[in-house]
């Protein structure tokens, strides 16, 4: 018998110094919301322990989760008025843009802010792109998105990253982007992102869930993975620089999948059921959220991805500050 691993096991600092999975604060991303209005911190009722913001009391919220050692950011607006063509994604005025000026203002380079690109949260239908007779039509909805990239990066975003799964999105991007400058400015796509029942508590944070219909013309079916290796190839091709799989424990073969394919950083996203899920447990004392928080990170990163978008971000940094994990 080799009795070498029980060896390793066999002491705590041991344990420790021997993990083949290291976590770092620097890897975590944390997801945000943002509505119109001032003086806003409001509870998210189908994700206990998150807020909205209003581009005011934003700085109030990023303060906190600096201190807990996050320092990278995911956002998402929530306009007052929405209308068919999405016009609040793309206004200078809009949520996000004011919130990521305010933000910069404050905090300059000590934080990373990623803008999340759809039009799903601003049109009142629901749908990520333009309606053309009851279809979402692709190619109509890419100069928008561009729009939208510009009027970010304008604003003060440090990265873009489009969620709404349309053909050709990043070489829009690229192209709108480069073109007024922002050459530098990198896009982080959503390359593999499931039609997926995890996204439920989602659309309720962020009032997106479709009107009429669904999202399968657009995002993945789940019972797919070479579709998701070839997303991801079409879109390293049109030139993004970091992909993302979504959901992220639901999709953990994508991952490892996408690690032995590419060569390129791959962000999981941790959605909001995911998370809600591990809230609702723990709540009910069916098991210990810390742990199952942790655990479910892990094997995030044991997968193969290189960064975290989790609503657990604050939470995590204090465990890898621990050394509970990493
Ligand atoms: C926008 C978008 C969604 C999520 C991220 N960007 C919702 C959706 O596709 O319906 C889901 C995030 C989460 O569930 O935490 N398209």
């Amino acid at each position: 018998m080799d009795i070498r691993t029980r060896r390793l096991r066999g002491s705590d600092l041991l344990r420790k110094m021997t993990r083949e999975t290291r976590l770092s604060v620097n890897s975590l991303i944390y997801p945000m919301f943002i509505r119109e209005g001032t003086g806003i911190v409001e509870d998210i009722p189908s994700l206990e322990g998150q807020v909205r913001y209003s581009p005011d009391t934003i700085v109030q919220g990023i303060e906190i989760a600096l201190k807990a050692g996050v320092r990278s950011f995911l956002f998402f607006g929530l306009p007052e008025e929405k209308d068919e063509v999405g016009s609040g994604a793309y206004d200078e005025n809009g949520v996000v843009q004011q919130a990521l000026r305010n933000i910069k203002k404050q905090f300059g380079s000590d934080v990373y802010l990623i803008t999340d690109l759809c039009l799903c949260e601003y049109t009142s239908h629901g749908h990520c792109g333009l309606i053309i007779k009851d279809y979402v039509d692709n190619d109509s909805t890419l100069p928008l998105l561009a729009k939208t990239a510009l009027s970010h990066a304008q604003a003060g975003a440090d990265m873009v990253a489009p969620s709404g799964m349309m053909d050709g999105t990043i070489a829009a991007l690229r192209q709108g982007l480069d073109s007024e400058g922002f050459i530098d400015i990198p896009i982080m796509s959503y390359a593999a992102k499931y039609a997926s029942a995890f996204y439920g508590p989602f659309r309720d944070a962020a009032g997106s869930a479709p009107q009429f219909g669904d999202r399968k013309t657009y995002q993945m079916d789940y019972h797919n993975s070479n579709e998701a290796i070839k997303r991801i190839m079409i879109d390293i091709d049109e030139s993004a620089d970091l992909i993302i799989v979504k959901p992220a424990l639901p999709s953990l073969d994508i991952i490892a999948k996408a690690r032995e394919a590419i060569n390129l950083p791959i962000a999981a996203y941790s959605v909001s059921g995911e998370y809600a899920m591990i809230k609702a447990a723990g709540a009910a004392d069916l098991i210990d959220e810390y742990n199952v928080m942790c655990e479910s990170a892990v094997s995030i990163y044991r997968a193969g991805a290189d960064i975290l978008i989790t609503y657990y971000a604050k939470e995590l940094a204090a465990a890898i500050g621990k050394g509970d994990i990493g």
